[in-house]
């Protein structure tokens, strides 16, 4: 590396304690901020970095949360959309845990049914439930598969 080069590449500060999302696919990371339900209206501290470069791989994004130490239940539905992503837990500036996100086999509350009759869409408390099947998410309620473009289904 040559002198200098470390301080370039720094887009975003480190952090004393939280919770680093890193290797987010590129283009991702605000999708993984509206599935974590951290979106809009917060109090957290985040930082965001999105499009930065990544060794030989090309791209990717990456989420700080500073003072929140998310657990890998809840981010391992980012999974549908950051297959790579991976979960650093800092304390004191230090990594004290590293985990890569599993997609789970059920996800509730975080894509809508596209099919308008299904009974999640309906004015009842439902929140939407959907199988993780190697072709696509397929409603537990009325059947219908998204198949592609899940980010355009979050809730
Ligand atoms: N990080 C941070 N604040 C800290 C420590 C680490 O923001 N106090 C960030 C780093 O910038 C990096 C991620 O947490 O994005 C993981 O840190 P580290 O394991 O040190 O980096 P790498 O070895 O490059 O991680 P990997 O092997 O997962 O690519
Ligand atoms: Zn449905």
């Amino acid at each position: 590396m040559t002198p200098g080069a470390q301080n370039r590449t720094l887009l975003v500060s480190q952090i004393k304690d939280g919770t680093v999302i890193d290797h987010i696919t590129a283009g991702e990371a605000l999708n993984v901020l509206t599935i974590l339900g951290i979106a809009g209206t917060t109090t957290e501290s985040l930082s965001i970095a999105t499009n930065v470069a990544s060794g030989r791989e090309g791209r990717k994004d990456i989420v700080k949360i500073e003072r929140r130490e998310l657990r890998k239940e809840e981010v391992d539905r980012i999974a549908l959309i950051a297959p790579h992503a991976t979960i650093n837990i800092i304390r004191d500036y230090e990594v004290v845990e590293k985990k890569g996100v599993t997609i789970p086999r059920v996800i509730r509350a975080v894509v809508k049914c596209p099919n308008p009759g299904c009974i999640s869409n309906a004015s009842e408390p439902i929140e939407s439930a959907f199988e993780v099947l190697p072709k696509g998410l397929h409603c537990l309620y009325c059947d219908w598969m998204i198949t592609k473009d899940i980010a355009s289904h979050i809730i």
